[in-house]
């Protein structure tokens, strides 16, 4: 897992140092944790002026957020972002931007979300998890390889996989989202899907393997030419040719 931390934080840090970057796509989820945690250690490394300057334009947009939750609800993604890197980078949430999930009209905070993102010029290096269903972001099966960014429903099964940060109860997690589609992740220059443990061996497996389809929605990623796979033994087990 160190090894897969550290090649992945080098790839960001590489993006970073680009003279102009795109913004950054950003995932959250405990597969996550680790990488912020050695994001931040690699570049209190970098000289004073430099880190200054990338504070001064760092520009990331997350996948999704949860309707109903305040950036100020610890269980939101919002807070998520400000504790995992936002507050030991000194950013503003401008810079950290999310989906407000509090908008009075969610499926006009989606149009604007994504358009925003399009008007930044898109995701650079998108960091993306896997949902035990195969989601990403919260694409949630089915969702189709042109999906935007929009409101969705989450399955039972995301609900019970997220109910750790609710008291363990999945009822107390929202049941609605707003989460970048398709489309906008795979319009990203650089892809890193990151899958860690056995529970996520089979879907995985199916998302690469198996012909692309709405069910497995991260199975669309196969239409990427640009994507780095970051895999421990256990997520690999049932991938033919790298177990
Ligand atoms: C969450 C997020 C995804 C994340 C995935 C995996 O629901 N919406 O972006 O990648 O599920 O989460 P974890 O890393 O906790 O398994």
């Amino acid at each position: 897992m160190e090894a897969i931390v550290d090649h992945v934080v080098a790839h960001l840090a590489t993006a970073l140092e680009r003279e102009s970057f795109k913004p950054l796509g950003m995932a959250t989820g405990r597969t996550m944790e680790p990488f912020y945690k050695a994001l931040i250690q690699r570049l209190a490394s970098w000289p004073t002026p430099r880190l200054e300057q990338l504070k001064r334009r760092w520009l990331s947009f997350n996948l999704d957020e949860y309707v109903g939750l305040p950036p100020g609800d610890s269980r939101s993604f919002a807070a998520y972002m400000q504790t995992q890197l936002g507050c030991h980078l000194n950013l503003p949430s401008c810079q950290l931007q999310l989906p407000d999930g509090t908008a009075r009209d969610p499926a006009e905070e989606a149009r604007r979300y994504g358009s925003a993102l399009h008007k930044a010029g898109g995701i650079g290096l998108q960091l993306l998890g896997l949902g035990g269903n195969g989601h990403v972001g919260f694409n949630e099966p089915p969702s189709p390889a042109g999906s935007r960014c929009r409101v969705v429903t989450l399955q039972q099964a995301t609900r019970n996989q997220n109910a750790g940060a609710f008291g363990g109860n999945p009822d107390k997690v929202p049941e609605q989202a707003i989460t970048l589609g398709l489309d906008e992740i795979l319009a990203a220059d650089e892809i890193h899907l990151i899958v860690t443990g056995a529970a996520k061996a089979e879907i995985l497996r199916q998302a690469l393997v198996d012909p692309c389809r709405d069910d497995v929605p991260a199975s669309w990623l196969q239409r990427h030419s640009n994507v780095h796979l970051w895999v421990d033994d256990a997520a690999c087990a049932h991938l033919p040719l790298l177990s």
